[in-house]
C-alpha cells in the first residue's frame, strides 16, 4: 500500500498570496471551486492501494477540520492533520511524525508540496517502482527555461532516469530539468533518516542531494501541465487549467446554461446568477455569490458570498469573500501568463511590490468585504479587506 503526505506549510508562508491568505490558509484557497489541496487529494485518491493522506504543517488544525471531514467522505480515504509546533522544514516535519507516517509500513510514500498544481501523474509514478530495485526516491521533474530553472530544484538526469546531480535553487545554471515538488519515497528512507541537532531539516538541501549522489534517486519526467501557486496570478492560471482538466474528468462540474457561458466556467450550485450575465472563459464563482443582470465576467475568480451588481464588468481579477461590486463598475487586472513564445516557460512568481515600492503589474485582487461604489473603475489594484472604494483607482505600470 501507499500513503501520501502533503506539506501544507503554515501561516508565515504565502506572503506573495496576500491579502487572500490573510483569511484562509493558502492550501484551502478555492481554484475551479475546489480548495487547492483538494485537487491533490482527488488525484491521489484515484490511486488503488492508497491507504491514507496526511496533511503536515504548522497551521492550527481547526482550520482544516471541516475540510478533512468533507474530503474523507467525498474521496473515501482516511485523512489526518499533523501539526508541527514550529516550522521544522520539509524533512523536519516528516521526521517529527515519522512514526505515524510509516505506521502500517506502506511500500512507498508520496510527499507533495501543497503549493504546486497540475495534472500529477501519480499512477505513472507508482508504476515505475518495480523498474528500479535500488530506488530510494522517485522525483517528479518537468522542463523549465534555462533562465527560470534556477528558481527551482535543478536536476541532472543521466542514463535510465537516474538523477546524477540535484541542487535546490542553484546560483548559476545547472539543468533545465526541475523538481516539481512531488516525490515518491520508499518507506525505508524515512525510517533511516537521522535527525541532527539543528532546528530544521530540509529535503531539498539535507536529504535529496546526498541520496542523489549515492545513485538512489530517479526522475520521472512529465510534460503534463504543472505550475507553482505562489501568487494570486498563478492561481488564475491554475484555475484555467483545472477547469480544462474537469472537462476530461468531471464534465458535469462545468456550467453550460445558467447564463451566457463562454468556454470553461464553474458556478457553485448555490450561487444566484442572472441569465443575461455573460460569463467566461475561465471563471469560477463560489457559493452564494450573486451575479446581476448584464454582468460580464472573464478570466476571474469570484469568491463565496460576493455580489456583482448589474452591468458591472470583472476581467482578470479575484473578488474576495463578501465583497460587493456596484452597478456599472469595472474591475480589471493585467493578464499574466507564462511567456507563450518560450517553450516550457513557467509563471513568474514576482513579489507583490517591486524593490522601489511600486506594485508589480498583475491581476486586480479585492480582499474580502470590500465595497466598490457604482460606476467606479478599479484597474490593476490589490485592495485590502474591508476597504470602501468610492472613486476610480489604478496602479499603472510606469516607465
Ligand atoms: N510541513 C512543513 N513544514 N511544510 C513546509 C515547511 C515546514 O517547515 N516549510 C515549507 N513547507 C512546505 C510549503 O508549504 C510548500 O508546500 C513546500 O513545503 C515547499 O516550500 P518552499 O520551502 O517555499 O520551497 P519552494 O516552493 O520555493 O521550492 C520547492 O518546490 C519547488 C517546486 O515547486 C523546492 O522543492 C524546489 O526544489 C522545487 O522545484
Ligand atoms: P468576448 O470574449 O466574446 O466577450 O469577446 P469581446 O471581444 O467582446 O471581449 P473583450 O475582452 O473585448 O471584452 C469583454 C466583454 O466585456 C465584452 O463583451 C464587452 O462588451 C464587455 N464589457 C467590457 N466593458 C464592460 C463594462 O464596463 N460593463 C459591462 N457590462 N460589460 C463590459
Amino acid at each position: 500500500s501507499f500513503k501520501a503526505v502533503i506539506l501544507v506549510g503554515g501561516p508565515q508562508k504565502g506572503t506573495r498570496f496576500r491579502p487572500l491568505s490573510l483569511q484562509l490558509p493558502k492550501p484551502l484557497f478555492p481554484i475551479a471551486g475546489v480548495p487547492l489541496i483538494e485537487h491533490h487529494i482527488d488525484q491521489l485518491s484515484q490511486l488503488s492501494g492508497l491507504s491514507e493522506i496526511l496533511l503536515l504543517g504548522f497551521y492550527s488544525p481547526d482550520l482544516f477540520t471541516d475540510f478533512i471531514d468533507r474530503c474523507q467522505k467525498t474521496y473515501r480515504i482516511s485523512i489526518k492533520y499533523l501539526k508541527e509546533t514550529k516550522p521544522l522544514g520539509t524533512a523536519g516535519g516528516l521526521l517529527a511524525f515519522r512514526g505515524t507516517i510509516i505506521a502500517g509500513l506502506p511500500e512507498a510514500i508520496f510527499v507533495i508540496n501543497a503549493d504546486v498544481c497540475g495534472d500529477l501523474p501519480v499512477e505513472e509514478m507508482v508504476d515505475q517502482l518495480p523498474r528500479f530495485p535500488d530506488l530510494s526516491c522517485l522525483m517528479l521533474t518537468t522542463e523549465a527555461t534555462r533562465q527560470q530553472s534556477i528558481n527551482f530544484g535543478s536536476v541532472v538526469i543521466g542514463e535510465d532516469h537516474k538523477v546524477v546531480h540535484y541542487v535546490n535553487k542553484p546560483t548559476t545554471f545547472v539543468s533545465t530539468s526541475i523538481s516539481c515538488g512531488a516525490y515518491l519515497m520508499k518507506t525505508h528512507v524515512l525510517k533511516d533518516l537521522e535527525f541532527d541537532d539543528s532546528e530544521t531539516m530540509w529535503l531539498e538541501t539535507d536529504v535529496l542531494p546526498e541520496l542523489a549522489a549515492s545513485g538512489k534517486v530517479y526522475a520521472w519526467h512529465t510534460n503534463r501541465w504543472w505550475s507553482q501557486t505562489k501568487t494570486a496570478a498563478a492561481v488564475l492560471y491554475a484555475n484555467r487549467h483545472y477547469l480544462r482538466l474537469f472537462k476530461k474528468r468531471y464534465a458535469a462540474r462545468l456550467c453550460k446554461d445558467r447564463a451566457q457561458i463562454v468556454g470553461d466556467v464553474f458556478i457553485d450550485p448555490s450561487a444566484q446568477v442572472e441569465p443575461s450575465a455573460k460569463i467566461g472563459p475561465n471563471v469560477s464563482i463560489g457559493p452564494n455569490a450573486v451575479i446581476g443582470r448584464g454582468v460580464r465576467i472573464k478570466e476571474s475568480i469570484i469568491l463565496a458570498d460576493a455580489v456583482i451588481e448589474e452591468n458591472a464588468c470583472v476581467l482578470h481579477s479575484v473578488v474576495g469573500w463578501r465583497s460587493v461590486v456596484g452597478k456599472w463598475s469595472r474591475i480589471e487586472g493585467i493578464p499574466l501568463e507564462p511567456n507563450p513564445n518560450l517553450p516550457f516557460a513557467k509563471m513568474e512568481n514576482k513579489p507583490l511590490f517591486m524593490d522601489d515600492g511600486r506594485l508589480t503589474p498583475s491581476l486586480t485582487i479585492l480582499g474580502s468585504d470590500v465595497t466598490v461604489a457604482p460606476e467606479t473603475v478599479i484597474l490593476n489594484c490589490v485592495v485590502l479587506p474591508y476597504k470602501e472604494l468610492t472613486c476610480n483607482e489604478h496602479q499603472m505600470r510606469s516607465g
